[in-house]
């Protein structure tokens, strides 16, 4: 297990267990954070799992592939830390990592 933490807009944390091997996003859909809205399902085909990586969490999370930044031009408000929840595998080293909702979903 790895934790990770969600914040949404109004300062609300919530902190996860998550399965190594599972997304950012299906962690969020499960345990009803709210503001993921996942439309896809997870498969990069929506922008609407839109999340910003906590600065200190940037280089362990990598960069987003192709198809994801082609898909982040849909996000609302797309920032340099913008990433798609769906495209983050979690795994031991990301284990403390800080996600922020947007205000909205594209
Ligand atoms: S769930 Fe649709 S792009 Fe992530």
């Amino acid at each position: 297990m790895t934790k990770i933490t969600f914040v949404t807009q109004d300062g609300t944390r919530y902190d996860i267990d998550a399965a190594d091997g599972t997304t950012a996003m299906e962690n969020a859909v499960r345990n009803d954070v709210p503001g993921i809205e996942a439309e896809c399902g997870g498969a990069c085909a929506c922008a609407t799992c839109h999340v910003y990586v906590d600065e200190a969490w940037r280089e362990k999370t990598g960069e987003p592939e192709p198809m994801e930044e082609d898909m982040l031009d849909f996000a609302y408000e797309m920032r340099p830390n913008s990433r798609l929840s769906c495209q983050i595998k979690i795994r031991p080293e990301l284990d403390g990592l800080v996600l922020t909702v947007p205000e909205r979903q594209a």
